[in-house]
């Protein structure tokens, strides 16, 4: 199979998921909304790490202080208000229909070099898909650096394993059981971080494709493609933002990636919220999604939900 990288591409929404879901990949340049919502994102970092380079940090912190301030600075970021307007102002700059779209909660992630912090909540993702972790087959990713980004502080992609499955331990995650026993943790793992994790079985070739927008730029791909947190041997902290969609005729009609590998149970599909008005999925179209599971722990909806620090 053949995989396509994309840039700038004024495809329709329509014809770009068909595209993402076969595992080709979206490059954009930076819009007058992703700006805001990285110069956000950089004036929290900025005054978090003050006096200090938030790319330095790690030259001047413990790993221990510089999860005590993320525990504080990201939860602030993924709720901040202007989020929940700076998103659908994305989707509107890249043609997509508001009224149909659902996204998740912004989050703000953080890769320090590989001897420092790459834990808890800095983990350090292994190669894995969105979808080992109970995202549906019609997730999208939409990643954005804040900083401009080094081959070796960015993120790697798998292109070969989109359509070949690799064995894996999806099966050990619930959603609902993460939620409830694992997530408000984040923070605490420092050194290690010992939390059930879905990860790849069998050794995979490291030969990864890394995609270097400018600050600002946005790579857009499919949950089920498999990515990872490249190792950080840049010498300086990467920071990104990402948040992931769900187009409701795709949700409807069960339309996504195909499922080669992930046996993981539960469901995301309740923490999505609608562009235009924040309501969530109607409930009959999310029970397609639902596994039996749900009725293990209490069912999260959004606003209850636990906050992710990671
Ligand atoms: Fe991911």
């Amino acid at each position: 199979m053949n995989i396509s990288a994309f840039y700038d591409s004024p495809m329709t929404d329509e014809e770009r998921r068909d595209r993402l879901y076969k595992g080709d990949i979206f490059i954009f340049s930076p819009s007058p909304a992703t700006r805001q919502l990285i110069a956000l994102a950089g004036e929290m970092l900025t005054s978090g790490f003050a006096p200090y380079d938030p790319r330095e940090i790690h030259k001047h912190k413990t790993p221990e202080e510089v999860a005590g301030i993320l525990a504080t600075l990201k939860p602030r970021f993924i709720h901040h208000p202007d989020c929940k307007k700076l998103i659908p102002a994305i989707m509107e700059e890249h043609g997509v229909e508001v009224d149909k779209l659902y996204f998740d909660v912004p989050r703000m992630r953080s890769a320090y070099p590989s001897d420092f912090l790459t834990s808890g909540i800095a983990y350090a993702f292994d190669a894995h898909r969105d979808t080992w972790y109970s995202a549906p087959m019609c997730q999208q990713n939409w990643w954005i650096p804040i900083y401009p980004l080094h081959p070796d502080n960015s993120m790697g992609f798998y292109p070969r394993h989109f359509e070949e499955g690799v064995d894996n331990n999806s099966e050990i995650y619930n959603y609902y059981e993460w939620n409830e026993k694992s997530r408000g943790s984040a923070a605490q793992h420092i050194k290690t971080d010992t939390r059930p994790q879905p990860k790849a079985q069998q050794d995979i070739e490291k030969v990864t494709v890394r995609f270097l927008p400018p600050p600002g730029g946005i790579v857009l791909f499919s949950g089920a493609q498999l990515h990872e947190t490249v190792p950080n041997l840049a010498g300086v902290a990467r920071y990104s933002i990402d948040f992931r969609t769900v187009h409701y005729d795709d949700v409807l009609a069960r339309r996504g990636a195909p499922n080669v590998d992930s046996r993981c149970t539960g469901t995301t599909m309740r923490d999505y919220m609608n562009a235009r008005d924040m309501s969530p999925l109607p409930e009959e179209v999310v029970r397609l999604y639902d596994d039996g599971t749900e009725v293990r722990g209490g069912v999260l909806v959004f606003g209850d939900r636990l906050v992710e620090a990671r």
